[in-house]
């Protein structure tokens, strides 16, 4: 690639993660609080045409060969299909995929999957349609179980789960879930939680490690790691009862692979972010609405990168939460 996105610690991102929105349409309280938080205004958001733009630079000029679409809810963005078929035109067509709570996917899997997507990983933290209203403040569990079956139907796959685990709250249905996804032939992957939450109220201590997750799971599936190398992926993928079902652990804050990271994230309104804990931005909707070329953005995407620091930090005595929390950025 012409402008390769390198850091100075010589990683270099190929996984572009593109957040669509900062508005959902479920209020998990890990996440963001019940009344919602301040969206950004539609006149700061990238439109369709600036969205797709910057897709095609860095796919073209930057390297960038994996494009995941986040939020906030990606799905609730209109003309979000539209911007999935347009991606899938570009050349080289970089790998597809969204990042989504899954209201709504079982009217969109398949004109999405028309439109080029090639996978989703699904948001999931219970089974239980009780749990999932306490967690999410909406009753909406059978819809998300819809959307999972709609997207497996269209051939959306493999189709993957995320979940994150509260203590007190879920942190007893680590097998259940596991079994659930194993049944339906979903990959499970368990997320530690990580200091971005709205409110500011993640405690080290109150989050449920990678170790206890692994010890709750073992009361009832054998695991052993996985055949296949790791690469840049941020889970680590363990063979469940000799497989053929998998199950992930995503340690961010206990196992860190900042070391091998391949990300790069570009905001709702056009900013490009090196880490999910970057304490500055790079305005690239300014350069944009400028007149900038495709070359100057280029540029600056890539000036973007020298500031990426080695790891999060979030063990450091003196680390700081980034403003922007996990909604706004895109996880
Ligand atoms: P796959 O390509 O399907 O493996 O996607 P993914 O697991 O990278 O993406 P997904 O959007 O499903 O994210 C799952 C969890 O991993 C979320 O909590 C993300 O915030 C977290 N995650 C993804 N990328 C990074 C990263 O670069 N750093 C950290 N710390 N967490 C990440
Ligand atoms: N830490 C870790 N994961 C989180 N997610 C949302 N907030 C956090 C957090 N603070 C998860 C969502 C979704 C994925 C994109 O990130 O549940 O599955
Ligand atoms: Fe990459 Fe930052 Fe995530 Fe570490 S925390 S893996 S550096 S995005």
């Amino acid at each position: 690639a012409p402008f390769p996105l390198t850091d100075r610690f010589g990683r270099v991102a190929r996984d572009l993660r593109v957040s669509l929105t900062d508005r959902c349409n479920l209020r998990c309280t890990y996440c963001m609080p019940a009344e919602g938080l301040d969206w950004l205004p539609d006149d700061r958001v990238l439109t369709d045409d600036e969205v797709v733009r910057l897709v095609s630079i860095g796919v073209r000029l930057l390297g960038v060969d994996d494009v995941r679409f986040t939020g906030g809810e990606p799905l609730v963005r209109r003309g979000f299909v539209d911007i999935v078929r347009r991606c899938a035109e570009l050349e080289p067509r970089p790998q597809l995929s969204v990042t989504t709570n899954a209201l709504g996917l079982k009217r969109q899997a398949v004109a999405l999957r028309d439109a080029g997507l090639d996978r989703v990983n699904v948001s999931l933290d219970t089974v239980r349609a009780e749990t999932f209203k306490q967690m999410t403040l909406r009753d909406r569990f059978d819809d998300v179980v819809a959307g999972l079956a709609a997207a497996q139907a269209a051939g959306l796959s493999p189709v993957k789960v995320n979940a994150v685990l509260m203590r007190g709250v879920n942190d007893d249905q680590a097998p259940e879930l596991l079994r659930w996804c194993l049944e339906r032939g979903y990959e499970l992957r368990f997320i530690e939680q990580m200091p971005l939450d709205a409110q500011h109220g993640w405690r080290r201590d109150d989050m449920v490690t990678a170790d206890e997750i692994f010890a709750s799971l073992e009361q009832h599936f054998v695991l052993e790691p996985a055949e296949e190398p790791r690469g840049t992926a941020p889970a680590e993928l363990f063979r469940v009862d000799g497989g053929p079902g998998h199950v992930g652990v995503i340690a961010s804050v206990t196992r860190p692979f900042c070391g091998d990271c391949d990300r790069v994230r570009l905001t709702a309104d056009g900013q490009v972010r090196n880490c999910l804990f970057a304490r500055e931005e790079s305005d690239l909707r300014a350069a944009l609405r400028g007149g900038a070329s495709d070359e100057e953005i280029a540029r600056r995407w890539q000036q973007a990168m020298a500031t990426k620091l080695p790891g999060h930090g979030i063990d450091d005595p003196t680390f700081l939460q980034p403003a922007r929390p996990m909604s706004a950025i895109g996880g």
